[in-house]
């Protein structure tokens, strides 16, 4: 197998379709945008919805790129050789282009010319059929032309070889995965099976319907074509065995948080565990402060999730002994050395994730001592009582209030001479974690269904609140962030001052002055250099490709924004703000709602 660094990857990845005519659209922001309600991106294919969908997208049909993703459902898994909460995913997109054929050659010649994996190690599964598709013997028979062995074709029922999120773009896939040194658990072993004898590689998915609702699927007009592959994966397998905490994106925070410890990684299984559940939750948050939406710890929603990251980093520096300093260099580490050449937001930003992941580390010391002073309260409750055992729900309390991992209120315990009722927590972690995850289910499908009503018309009040705010406040404002929810508008705009009631309350009236007039929402396709020369407004300007959407509304709002928009500003309600606050230094936010 072909060793290389993840520079090298990334360069091999972007250069084997750069010559097969794609073109790379770079990556776009970690977080849900707020139009489609979903937290992050957990997929590359999420950007692009409404081009696999049928949109035409202005970069043409052949697509490629690296996209930063976030999956926190297996957070609890993070402590293994690869479970990760942050992940690239490299992918490729055929929109309406070539199909089966073209993919799955191209596929076996990346693992075989540009990785060089040898084809004995290689397997693939693809879609064996139901009641509604067909099973894909045209895939299998192409695996097999391409090169994989025969005996290392399994074709699998829908609930392995199908790609779909809530809804939208979705169809059979075909998967590829690496055979390791692990024996077979069995005869039935196959791809689906977690032994570790397979180890996914990547997938090609071969996208031709839309999924509407829970059961009902529309053909789409298009063919595509949606691969992704895990970055980090493929650089472990070809690198380090498998251990994605050993390949070079790791080097330097292993080194760290060995120096502060004492331990070496890979001597005991304990302190290898806590070392990756630090380096991952902190590499995790660095990507997500330096967002371009710079997302910061709060108790909801996707800063929820930040904030828990943090916590349990914290956590882990006390099971491993060390002080929560190492943060800060292993943050530095990871802007300076790892990812700041390719993501450019954050070494723009440097200071700013520094200082808010030092504040949260400053707030979650806090309150983790006030869960030593509860913890010793009720260990001289029970001890008075003649109880020697913690319960499960006790245990799950602290574990859920202060975030006192089951080790640590063991250990606290036995100190004590008690014990804990382990079952009994387990029991209460796991109601939780099904409702945790029906929740997230919930979040996910909400969004996926497609941006509501109310989100587009908190959409378009963005655009006038931020219109207003130039006139009234400064010409100078501009936007650092927006985020949109079924419930309001959250704006994050450069400003240097607090607004004076004053300024509030002119900025309310002007966009509800702007509603009642009743202006049509404009929208132009137009080159980008002629957008800007039109003064339209612009956020993150390499990001947007060379044909870009303006929406303008009247001659008093201009900006580049891919949509949906209202039709006419008369349809927004009334508009009012409901909070204007710090949101960082020199970053006011406002909060604002609609009403009928
Ligand atoms: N969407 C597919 C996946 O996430 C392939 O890109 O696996």
């Amino acid at each position: 197998m072909k060793k290389m660094t993840s520079q090298e990857l990334r360069k091999n990845w972007i250069k084997f379709y750069e010559d097969r005519n794609h073109v790379n659209i770079g990556s776009s922001s970690l977080i849900g945008d707020g139009t489609t309600g979903v937290l992050f991106n957990v997929a590359g294919m999420q950007p692009l919805m409404p081009y696999l969908l049928g949109k035409k997208h202005p970069l043409g049909t052949r697509l490629c790129n690296i996209q930063g993703c976030i999956r926190t459902n297996d957070i609890e898994e993070v402590g293994d050789s690869k479970h990760v909460t942050f992940f690239e995913m490299m992918g490729s997109w055929s929109l309406g282009d070539y199909f089966k054929e073209e993919r799955i050659k191209w596929s076996y010649e990346l693992l075989t010319e540009v990785f060089e994996i040898p084809k004995e190690r290689l397997a693939t599964s693809v879609f064996a059929g139901n009641e509604d598709v067909p099973r894909d013997e045209e895939s299998a028979l192409l695996r097999e032309k391409s090169g994989f062995k025969k005996e290392n074709i399994y074709f699998l029922p829908k609930k392995d070889n199908w790609w779909e999120l809530e809804r939208g773009p979705c169809g059979p896939d075909s998967e590829m995965f690496y055979i390791t040194d692990k024996p077979a658990c069995g005869l039935n072993c196959n791809p689906s099976c977690d032994c570790g004898h397979f180890v996914e590689i990547g997938n090609d998915v071969f996208m031709q319907y839309d999924k509407v609702d829970d059961n009902h699927y529309l053909p789409l007009n298009n063919k595509n074509v949606d691969t992704g592959w895990g970055f980090e994966r493929i650089l472990a397998f070809l690198n380090t065995n498998g251990d994605v905490y050993l390949t070079d994106l790791f080097e330097n925070t292993i080194k760290i948080l060995e120096e502060a410890s004492q331990k070496k990684y890979g001597e005991s299984e304990d302190s290898t565990c806590q070392m990756r559940i630090i380096a991952d939750h902190i590499r995790t948050s660095v990507m997500l402060l330096g967002d371009e939406q710079h997302l910061v710890p709060s108790n909801v929603g996707a800063g929820y999730i930040l904030r828990r990251l943090i916590r349990r980093a914290i956590v882990q520096t006390k099971k491993l002994n060390i002080s929560t300093n190492v943060f800060n260099e292993i943050a530095i580490n990871f802007i300076d050395n790892v990812y700041g050449n390719v993501y450019a937001n954050l070494k723009e930003s440097k200071s700013f994730i520094l200082d808010e992941l030092n504040k949260e580390v400053v707030r979650f010391e806090r309150t983790l001592n006030s869960g030593m002073n509860d913890f010793y309260k009720l260990i001289k409750n029970l001890v008075t009582n003649g109880i020697t055992e913690i319960s499960g729900a006790q245990a799950f309390k602290l574990y859920d209030t202060y975030g006192f991992p089951i080790e640590l209120t063991q250990e606290l315990a036995s100190e004590e001479n008690l014990n804990v009722d382990l079952e009994g927590f387990k029991l209460k972690f796991k109601e939780h974690q099904e409702k945790s995850r029906g929740n997230d289910k919930k979040i996910f499908k909400g969004g996926l269904a497609g941006t509501s009503d109310i989100e587009i018309k908190y959409h378009t009040a963005t655009h006038l609140l931020n219109a207003a705010l130039k006139q009234i406040v400064s010409k100078d404002i501009h936007q650092k962030g927006s985020n949109i929810n079924s419930e309001r508008l959250r704006f994050d705009f450069s400003c240097d001052h607090k607004l004076t009631d004053d300024e509030k309350n002119k900025v309310q009236t002007l966009v509800n002055q702007w509603i009642k007039e009743g202006h049509v929402v404009k929208c132009d396709e137009m080159t980008k250099e002629e957008a800007i020369k039109s003064g339209a407004e612009c956020m993150f300007l390499d990001k947007y490709p060379d044909i870009v959407t303006v929406y303008s509304i009247g001659n008093f709002s201009k900006e580049l924004c891919g949509g949906p928009h209202v039709k006419n500003t008369s349809e927004l309600g009334e508009f009012t703000i409901t909070k204007e606050e710090a949101s960082s230094a020199g970053v006011r936010r406002i909060k604002a709602i609609l009403k009928k």
